[in-house]
């Protein structure tokens, strides 16, 4: 029997387009949608029933957590929760967790302002997805940082998506004229992805961002060289945006010419969209990882990447037992 697909409601149209490219695949012809029934009690509790026996029956979940504007990160992580736990409760076999975009991932240890008296959010949220169900392998896209797959006790994948922008990067901007700058410490790897798929012969370049105080982003100092060239900023997750337009202003000031940012997660809280009209940034690249906010569909700036056949492309790989390795390789 082919596997039944579950997912939350944060992002209907991924999850409808994942389902459509694992029906056109062999071995998932028959899969479907598992029928169920996903609403909120009026005080906001998620509650979810199974209409199919699920007993023995291999699964896929698709948790879709991030806040679109009508429900909260929180929300649509308690919904995930409870439809995890709905399903461990009719015995099903939950072979696969996807994460289109995994959320609490940046507090990976403890780092506070003035102590270290701080909560480890990312092993949190792995403890309670899988005290919710046994899950038998999970995978999240462009993750925050890898070292988050030892906080899960099952098989973890990460599923690169830095190939998905060669290509609208290189419809901008000439080969050559393109450095690739991680806009912080942590993300010198994903800059260098960037480099090497779009096959510049420029070293990348550093932002030193501090954070003054918590949401708050401050550019210091730009190592490498962007004089006269084209640069590209590369980030997991465009939260407020305050990383990015800093790092804008920063190449700005250094000489950059034409400035264009790739940032896997569009979260565009708080006032992201209008810092990102007000800087030099001409061009925004975000996936569909999270559904995005009316705000950013409308914004000019701002495009948005599909993921469908890249996370169903994951998802039938891990249900096959396949690599996930050569996933965005020529
Ligand atoms: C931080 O380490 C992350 O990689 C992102 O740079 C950060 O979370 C983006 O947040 P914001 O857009 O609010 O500056």
């Amino acid at each position: 029997m082919e596997p039944l697909l579950f997912a939350n409601s944060g992002n209907k149209e991924l999850v409808d387009d994942v389902l459509a490219r694992l029906q056109a695949t062999d071995g998932f012809h028959e899969t479907r949608l598992g029928r169920m029934h996903l609403d909120f009690h009026p005080d906001g509790e998620p509650f979810v029933e199974i209409f199919d026996n699920v007993r023995r029956r291999q699964c896929i979940v698709v948790g879709c957590i991030a806040a679109n504007g009508s429900h909260s990160v929180n929300d649509h992580a308690m919904e995930t929760f409870v439809l995890l736990d709905a399903l461990k409760r009719a015995d099903a076999n939950v072979d696969v967790l996807a994460l289109p975009y995994l959320p609490y991932a940046r507090q990976d240890r403890r780092k506070g302002g003035e102590t270290d008296r701080t909560a480890i959010t990312s092993k949190l949220f792995a403890k309670l997805l899988t005290i919710a169900s046994p899950i038998g392998r999970v995978c999240a896209v462009e993750p925050h940082d890898v070292h988050v797959e030892g906080f899960f006790p099952c098989p973890f994948d990460r599923v690169p998506s830095i190939h998905l922008f060669t290509d609208p990067v290189k419809r901008l901007l000439d080969t050559n004229s393109i450095v690739a700058i991680s806009p912080d410490r942590g993300g010198w790897e994903r800059a260098g992805a960037l480099s090497t798929n779009v096959g510049t012969p420029r070293l990348i370049g550093w932002v030193d961002k501090r954070r003054p105080a918590p949401g708050q982003a401050k550019a210091h100092q730009l190592i490498g060289d962007v004089k006269g060239l084209n640069a590209v900023i590369v980030d997991d997750m465009i939260d407020t945006a305050g990383t990015l337009c800093e790092a804008a202003r920063l190449l700005k000031e250094n000489g950059a010419e034409r400035i264009i940012a790739c940032g896997v997660h569009g979260l565009f809280n708080g006032s992201a969209i209008e810092r990102i009209m007000k800087s030099p940034i001409e061009r925004v690249f975000v996936t569909n990882s999270v559904e995005q906010k009316p705000a950013a569909r409308a914004c000019e700036k701002i495009t948005v990447i599909p993921i469908g056949d890249l996370l169903a492309q994951a998802v039938r790989r891990m249900v096959t037992g396949e690599s996930l390795r050569t996933i965005g390789k020529p």
